[in-house]
């Protein structure tokens, strides 16, 4: 943990290093900017634990996975849907890639609490992972249930798309779990407490990763 003192001196480096390349702005603005620039190098800098990972995918996959969430009988096709399950995808499979790149890292930074706070416990890790969880499942969920009323030809082509999502949601589940299991005992049981609503979900779409995971029983 840095002192106050730490902190301050690095904030001033910070502030230092930009003030130079910021002095070409007129004199009435520089301080301004170097002061902007200042604050968004400290937070640049910032160590991006687990948590932070996880709460900035959530947020960053609120708008789109509401495309799913309000689907209807209009636009669920598997042409409207495709683009949505792409962009999912990508979101997802970046969160994998930075999960992965944690690893090695000190316990400290893994741990790294979000927007800079002390250490993640069991239950904040947890509560991070049963949202970004629970927000996916439940709008595939309401896809699964437009697709029942549209039926046909729909479902065959639209439920894979939906199971390559929730793959990747168990990929991602599984790297944080490979990461931190060693370290946080006990995080399965906490996030499956918070989940129950949309097992039915995995179950349905038979997401094998999360069914072994949570134990659910078919
Ligand atoms: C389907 O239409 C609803 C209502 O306009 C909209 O909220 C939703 O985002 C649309 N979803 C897709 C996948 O186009």
């Amino acid at each position: 943990m840095l002192s106050f003192k730490s902190l301050a001196t690095v904030a001033t480096l910070a502030f230092g290093a930009l003030s130079a390349v910021a002095a070409p702005a007129p004199q009435s603005h520089g301080a301004g900017v170097a002061v902007a620039a200042g604050l968004k190098h400290t937070r640049d800098t910032q160590v991006v634990g687990v948590a932070q990972i996880i709460q900035t995918t959530t947020v960053t996959l609120t708008p789109v996975v509401q495309k799913l969430q309000f689907i209807n009988t209009q636009n669920c096709t598997v042409d409207a849907i495709t683009p949505v399950v792409n962009d999912i995808k990508g979101i997802l499979g970046d969160a994998v890639t930075q999960v992965n790149a944690l690893v090695g890292a000190a316990t400290s930074d893994i741990l790294a609490g979000v927007d800079g706070a002390a250490a993640v416990t069991v239950t904040d890790l947890a509560k991070l992972l049963g949202d970004l969880l629970t927000l996916v499942f439940t709008a595939l969920g309401a896809v699964l249930a437009v697709v029942g009323q549209v039926g046909g030809d729909v479902a065959a082509a639209v439920t894979p798309l939906l199971q390559a999502v929730g793959e990747l949601v168990g990929s991602l589940l599984h790297a944080v779990l490979a990461l931190v299991g060693g370290l946080l005992g006990g995080l399965i049981p906490a996030v499956l407490a918070l989940v129950g609503d949309v097992l039915s979900v995995i179950a349905k779409l038979q997401i094998n990763v999360l069914i072994s995971v949570f134990g659910i029983q078919l």
